[in-house]
């Protein structure tokens, strides 16, 4: 092991959403958190020294991307993922959800309906009705924990007229990276009744190793002219605040209007720093990565063993990519607000509200676990003792939402 991840890196104090902000999101300072998507691990000090030599410079005006900044990125994608990209299909964005909200605006009308499956990452939702298009959702079908699309719900709404799919691949919260035949049969379905398929597959390099990732466009010639895949370097590399990514695009009269939607919001331009890590990340951060991954899968590993040993009642499938854990807490019997107030409360934790993906998560939490080993078994140990506690009637939850309301008088 070169890099060393059981370290814990203590983030409070810098402005990160996950532990700065846990007096507004949780009512409670104290408490693991263990939500918002990025890791508490650091990132490679191959990208650290990149950023910290390009800081030296003092000057520190606008910048644009070169072609090694570009090969960098096909390179990677056509090493990892056997997809052969070119240069001129790479529309510059800093944020795939920033690019999804303009995407549908340039490629679909403000009359039209967007499918996506719930249970998803909220921000789907939120990209559709922000700009105006009408949200459709196909549920997943949950097979005890392992989830799959629902084709023929997904061909009926089609049928009825869809513009544009938003597929996530590998999918945030439930874990599943999806398999060939099922990109596949999306796919055919969205060529069958003509229906644009926009990709997000940030989470595309995040997988353990009994499972692979397929960029969906790369299947066939006919599915990439339909396609428009959305990526960034920020889950991979730990790097999301530095906001940048990738619109890959083949498809040339798609891509103009992207890009003229983009250029108008003058969306191409990207932070210094951004450039210099995403261009280290791709070109030397592939033994950081698969050094990381084995620590991950270990962290999952231990996860899952432990709540279906420790905790039974609660239930957990074991996710093939992404650091999230989608957890069923049904059994508890708790209504979604007496869920959160039992987790930060008594558990000391702060996890993902589940009804976030959309009312599918009623009864779910979204747990991070990419944080070091001694965290999570300790949150998982807060949690164990917390279950016990309610299900041997030891533990008053009524009492508990009046303590989270007196510490919100005290605000
Ligand atoms: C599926 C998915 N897409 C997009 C994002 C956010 O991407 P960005 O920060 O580049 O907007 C996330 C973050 O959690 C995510 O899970």
């Amino acid at each position: 092991m070169k890099y060393d991840f059981d370290q814990t890196v203590d983030r409070r104090n810098t402005r990160c959403f996950k532990w700065d902000l846990n007096k507004v999101n949780f009512k409670r300072e104290d408490i693991i958190s263990m939500w918002v998507a990025d890791m508490d691990l650091p990132a490679a000090p191959e990208i650290t020294e990149v950023i910290i030599n390009r800081a030296k410079h003092p000057v520190y005006g606008y910048s644009f991307r070169d072609n090694r900044f570009y090969n960098a990125y096909i390179n990677w994608q056509k090493h990892r993922n056997n997809w052969q990209i070119k240069r001129d299909w790479i529309v510059n964005s800093n944020s795939v959800v920033t690019s999804l909200c303009l995407i549908l605006q340039a490629l679909t009308a403000p009359e039209d309906k967007v499918l996506i499956n719930s249970p998803v990452y909220g921000q789907f939702a939120l990209a559709v009705s922000g700009s105006g298009r009408t949200l459709v959702t196909s549920p997943l079908r949950n097979n005890e924990g392992y989830y799959t699309p629902d084709f023929q719900d997904m061909e009926n709404k089609f049928r009825s007229g869809i513009a544009a799919f938003i597929l996530c691949s590998p999918h945030n919260p439930v874990g599943r990276v999806w398999k060939e035949e099922e990109l596949r049969l999306m796919a055919e379905l969205c060529l069958k009744y003509n229906v644009l398929l926009i990709s997000d597959e940030i989470h595309s390099d995040l997988i353990f190793s009994e499972s692979h990732h397929i960029p969906i466009a790369s299947l066939s010639e006919d599915i990439s002219r339909i396609t428009v895949t959305c990526t960034s370097p920020g889950k991979t590399f730990n790097v999301s605040g530095m906001c940048i990514g990738f619109v890959i695009i083949e498809n040339k009269i798609l891509r103009e209007k992207v890009k003229d939607i983009f250029t108008s919001s003058h969306l191409l331009a990207a932070s210094i720093f951004a450039i210099e890590a995403c261009q280290a990340a791709y070109e030397k951060g592939e033994r950081w990565l698969s050094e990381m991954l084995g620590y991950l899968q270990t962290n999952r590993d231990y996860l899952v063993k432990f709540i279906r040993t420790e905790i039974p009642s609660l239930k957990v499938y074991t996710p093939e990519g992404t650091y999230l854990a989608w957890i069923d807490f049904r059994l508890l019997h708790l209504s979604q607000s007496d869920l959160l107030c039992f987790l930060v409360f008594a558990a000391g934790l702060g996890l993902d509200n589940g009804t976030k993906f959309g009312e599918e998560g009623r009864g779910f939490m979204r747990l991070n676990f990419a944080c070091s080993f001694s965290l999570l078994q300790h949150a998982l140990h807060n949690l164990a003792a917390a279950v016990k506690e309610l299900q041997s009637n030891d533990l008053d939850i009524k009492k508990l939402i009046k303590e989270s309301e007196v510490i919100e008088d005290c605000d």
